[in-house]
């Protein structure tokens, strides 16, 4: 495990986020709903849906045979409805595909709509512990201040790089912890603005931190 992954699970086991309802109990079902959920609303309004919703619709084969009216009413106020009709819609094509699980493979997962790579590594790591990386909009703020890579992270070749470092640092062990913490790491310390690197566990190693750069990186959109 390289030191990158160690300080952050170090950190994680003080103060990750261990707790969270997708956690306990852990499936592919409710992790993916919970990444879904997360890809544009934060945690703390995120948990009082993602209750209501596993409630109602504890299982996959729920979702898959509920109305979309239904879904639409458990998603109401979350915003960005394309969200639940893509997770409707996905839940069916699981049905139809996957004999009503979702797939364990990358590309299948990647084929249903509303998962991109990133999300779809998100679930493998957390419901499965297998080793893929992530790369949401926290962790290429962490890797982009770390490495003190320059350039607008939405640029393909920006982008393709912070790929290849969220990769070298993902561990073969604890994957879901791992997946979690860099999460957690840029929900709460290395935030936009006015990063707390007194608490970060990489502010000896960070390359943003040592030349003063956490203001200006990740260099915002051009134009
Ligand atoms: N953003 C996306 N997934 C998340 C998670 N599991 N925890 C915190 N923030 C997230």
């Amino acid at each position: 495990m390289n030191a990158f992954a160690r300080e952050l699970l170090r950190w994680y086991d003080h103060h990750g986020r261990k707790e969270l309802p997708w956690q306990h109990p852990r499936s592919a079902y409710r992790v993916w709903l919970s990444e879904i959920m997360l890809q544009q609303t934060q945690v703390v309004t995120v948990l009082d849906y993602f209750q209501r919703f596993v409630e109602r619709l504890p299982t996959l084969r729920d979702l898959a045979d509920a109305d979309e009216d239904t879904v639409l009413a458990l998603w109401s106020g979350l915003g960005y409805y394309r969200r639940a009709r893509f997770l409707h819609h996905a839940a069916r094509l699981c049905v139809e595909r996957h004999g009503g699980d979702l797939p364990r493979d990358l590309d299948a997962l990647m084929a249903l709509p509303g998962i991109g790579r990133s999300t779809a590594g998100a679930i493998l790591a957390q419901a499965h512990g297998l080793r893929f990386p992530i790369l949401d909009g926290n962790v290429k703020r962490v890797l982009t201040r770390y490495h003190g890579i320059e350039g607008f992270p939405g640029e393909s070749a920006i982008e393709k790089r912070l790929w290849r470092h969220a990769d070298e640092h993902t561990p073969d062990e604890r994957t879901a912890d791992y997946t979690q913490a860099i999460m957690d790491l840029g929900a709460t310390v290395c935030v936009r603005s006015k990063p707390a690197c007194l608490l970060c566990p990489h502010a000896a190693t960070c390359v943003a931190h040592r030349d003063g750069l956490t203001t200006v990186l990740p260099t915002v959109k051009p134009g």
